[in-house]
């Protein structure tokens, strides 16, 4: 079982030196991809203007920008809904940025009332992610609102 308590606990210590978003997002991103099992890819896509521009991440190379309401991350943003795709194959739109990715979900992040960033986690499995990971995930979503600084 994923302890996101402490997930949120060691991001919250690595921010303490800098909580500026570039720093935050990456150490976040090697947090998760190197706590959470069974996943390939975990990072942040950022709002520019009416598309998403990749961030800080973990794992292979991934597209660079997403289309508002595209694919699962612009999808996330549009609706500012966390996304739980247990099979990305069925989602429309799904964007395969690494072929091996069976499962995914985004969870959108927010500053002053508007989503700023997307997180994104990625897994070979399909249905990895449970109602658990997405009420952590978005747990650790809301205190990074609290702590980035922008
Ligand atoms: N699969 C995502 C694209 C980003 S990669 O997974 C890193 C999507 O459909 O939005």
């Amino acid at each position: 079982m994923v302890d996101y308590k402490m997930i949120r606990r060691q991001a919250e210590s690595l921010a303490e030196e800098s909580a500026d978003y570039i720093p935050v997002m990456a150490n976040v991103s090697a947090l998760l991809f190197y706590t959470l099992p069974d996943i390939n890819w975990a990072g942040f896509y950022l709002v520019r203007e009416d598309s998403l521009l990749l961030g800080p991440f973990q794992g292979k190379v991934a597209c660079v920008r997403i289309a508002k309401g595209r694919g699962v991350c612009g999808t996330a943003w549009a609706e500012d809904a966390v996304q739980l795709v247990p099979d990305v194959h069925a989602f429309p739109g799904h964007i395969a940025c690494d072929s091996a990715s069976r499962s995914e979900i985004v969870v959108p992040i927010h500053h002053q009332g508007n989503v700023v960033a997307v997180l994104d986690i990625d897994s070979p499995l399909p249905g990895r992610f449970s109602e658990e990971d997405k009420e952590g995930l978005a747990a650790l979503a809301e205190m990074l609102e609290d702590i980035i600084r922008w």
